[in-house]
């Protein structure tokens, strides 16, 4: 199919969304952001336009209204769709389930009625390592058999791959489910980044802001697992890393290159790193003390998990080139640039 085609990105705004929109464009396509701004902030569009030097569509829309999905998709034409809206704070979604099957699941069915009505069957959704549960098996393999979800969030992203499987099976429709590991870091350019709305609970916000003193210190949630410090293990990986796996993911659907018409692919880097090993490193690599104190466990963390990454390796042809010191320095500058936003804007 000739460029240039048009990839409509829901949730661009946010942190994958926002470097993948980045990629697509410096890659030749034109791209369509939809996104509802609820955890993402419109300055960020235009970053993304600093960035690649091009411009885009933008429509503010949230997938959960059905009547203005479609009247706000209906002029538009696009070949695909790299779907990442949906909410995804594994806590928030134990304290409120039904605000995230409400919105992941029914914004996926509103999404895809609206693509279907269109005959747009090319489609990226952005699942997660979380459908995996506590596995017993690693590294972790596509065909790994998956455990109980260990949250509302998690079975959200089971249930959205479970709802592609079966409409690829029963019409002429195509997917690729890329499920991410612990995506970390910043685009090189400090002008995008991971942007929460209110106060991140994920690792590495949490290490850079305790960093730039935003935090007096942070907590090592349990150092009694079954690890080799005693410390979670997890598997990060670069957020442009992950964004260049979109672009050969949506590669591989719009040139026919799929062996079948659903398929899954895991993004990580393969190696497992603990919470200590990250607290360790990024004092190694920005000379900056982190304070931090060891508490008990937090619920519904699992001890280890990280990623074989072998088919995402020989299928689409990509693997993760980023290494930790840029994942830890990346995500540094991208917070004293929010820093000095922050001051600017006093
Ligand atoms: C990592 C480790 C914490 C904060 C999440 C989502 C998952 C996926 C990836 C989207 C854990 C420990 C954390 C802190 C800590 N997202 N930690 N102190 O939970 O592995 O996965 O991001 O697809 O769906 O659940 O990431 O960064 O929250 O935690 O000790 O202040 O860091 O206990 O072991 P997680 P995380």
């Amino acid at each position: 199919m000739p460029h240039p085609q048009t990839i409509l990105v829901t949730g661009g705004a946010g942190f994958i969304g926002s470097h993948t929109v980045v990629e697509l464009l410096q890659h030749g396509y034109r791209v369509i952001v939809l996104d509802n701004l609820s955890n993402s902030r419109i300055e960020v569009l235009d970053s993304i336009r600093e960035i690649s030097g091009q411009d885009f569509t933008f429509i503010q829309c949230d997938l959960t209204d059905s009547v203005s999905i479609a009247n706000m998709l209906a002029p538009l034409t696009f070949d695909a769709v790299i779907h990442f809206a949906a909410f995804k704070a594994v806590g928030e979604s134990v304290e409120q389930p039904l605000l995230y099957y409400r919105n992941n699941i029914l914004g996926l069915l509103n999404l895809l009625e609206t693509c279907r009505g269109k005959g747009v069957n090319n489609f990226v959704f952005s699942s997660s390592c979380s459908v995996y549960g506590d596995s017993v098996r690693l590294p972790i393999a596509e065909d790994t058999p998956l455990q109980p979800a260990q949250s509302p969030y998690a079975n959200t992203k089971k249930i959205g791959e479970d709802i592609l499987r079966d409409l690829s099976s029963s019409t002429d429709f195509s997917c690729i489910a890329l499920r991410y590991f612990n995506p970390v870091g910043a685009h090189p350019s400090h002008l995008i980044g991971e942007y929460p709305i209110g106060t991140p609970l994920n690792l590495f916000p949490v290490v850079t802001q305790t960093g730039i003193g935003k935090r007096k210190e942070m907590h090592v949630f349990g150092t009694d697992y079954p690890t080799p410090d005693g410390s979670c293990v997890r598997d990060y990986i670069h957020v442009v890393d992950i964004a260049k796996a979109h672009v050969k993911a949506l590669s591989r659907l719009m040139n026919g290159e799929q062996k079948k018409r659903f398929e899954l692919f895991n993004l990580g880097t393969g190696k497992g790193l603990s919470v200590l090993q990250i607290i360790e490193a990024f004092q190694q690599y920005t000379g900056v003390p982190l304070p931090f104190t060891c508490v008990e466990r937090r619920p519904g963390d699992i001890a280890q998990v990280y990623a074989d990454t072998t088919l995402a390796n020989t299928e689409l042809g990509w693997t993760a080139e980023r290494d930790l010191k840029e994942m830890i320095l990346s995500a540094w500058a991208w917070e004293k640039s929010l820093q000095a936003k922050a001051v600017n804007a006093q």
